[in-house]
């Protein structure tokens, strides 16, 4: 039962909150950054822009790419090379997202005036996405090669939840680093609405990536 809730249930119940949550957050106003605020969170940030920018892109698009399109994945991962490469680049991309994200994390921590800055749901979407993508990294790791059996075994199950006909049989016999990987990524979703990564998100990697504005 736990497993039909949580590769079944959970997956429509994160997209639906995900989608209805970020269009009453962009109609409510309440989340918006104000000018005083975009200029504390430019204070803010330093160096982690950039791997903060380019981690989030590369991984956000090898996701979408690796899970929606398998098949130009398998064919790309045939030659050895190749793999190694692509397999290589998302670890560096994912380890230097969660360098950053750990270094903003810990400024907050330990900086009370920066503290202010972030609410304790901020605060909980970040442990999330610090837990999230040390799974990640884990998992590419440990568990190769992540883009050649996600193709294979998490691609047809995320296929199998976009045409509501959940198939499980896949997803389960996954390592449990990576099954905490799926879950969790679903939690993001839940949580994702109510925080303020929205437009914090947006500033970061559609706002000017060189660094802070001193
Ligand atoms: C908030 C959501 C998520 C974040 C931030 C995230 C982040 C990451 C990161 C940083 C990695 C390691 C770098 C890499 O190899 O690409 C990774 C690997 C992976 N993720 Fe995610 N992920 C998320 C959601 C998901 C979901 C929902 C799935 C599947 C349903 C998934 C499947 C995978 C797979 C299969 C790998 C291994 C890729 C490999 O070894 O090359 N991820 N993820």
């Amino acid at each position: 039962m736990a497993q039909k809730f949580l590769y079944a249930w959970l997956p429509y119940l994160s997209i639906l909150v995900f989608f209805v949550g970020s269009y009453f957050q962009h109609k409510s106003h309440v989340f918006r950054l104000t000018p005083e605020r975009r200029r504390e969170l430019r204070e803010h940030l330093d160096w982690e822009v950039v791997p903060l920018k380019y981690g989030f892109l590369v991984i956000l698009f090898g996701h979408i790419i690796a899970l929606m399109i398998p098949s130009a994945v398998l064919s790309f991962n045939g030659d050895p090379l190749r793999m190694v490469l692509l397999e290589v680049t998302g670890l560096v991309f994912g380890l230097g997202f969660l360098t950053a994200l750990l270094s903003i994390f810990f400024r907050r921590w330990f900086n009370p005036r920066v503290r202010t800055v972030a609410n304790s749901m901020d605060m909980i979407m970040e442990i999330l996405l610090i837990s999230q993508v040390m799974l990640g990294c884990w998992t590419a790791a440990v568990y190769r090669w992540g883009s050649s059996w996600g193709a294979s075994n998490v691609s047809p199950y995320l296929w199998s939840i976009l045409k509501f006909q959940p198939h499980l049989d896949s997803v389960q016999v996954l390592p449990h680093v990576m099954q905490l990987h799926i879950i969790t990524g679903f939690i993001i979703l839940i949580v994702f609405p109510f925080t303020r990564f929205w437009p914090q998100l947006l500033l970061i990697v559609f706002g000017k990536s060189s660094g802070p504005s001193r």
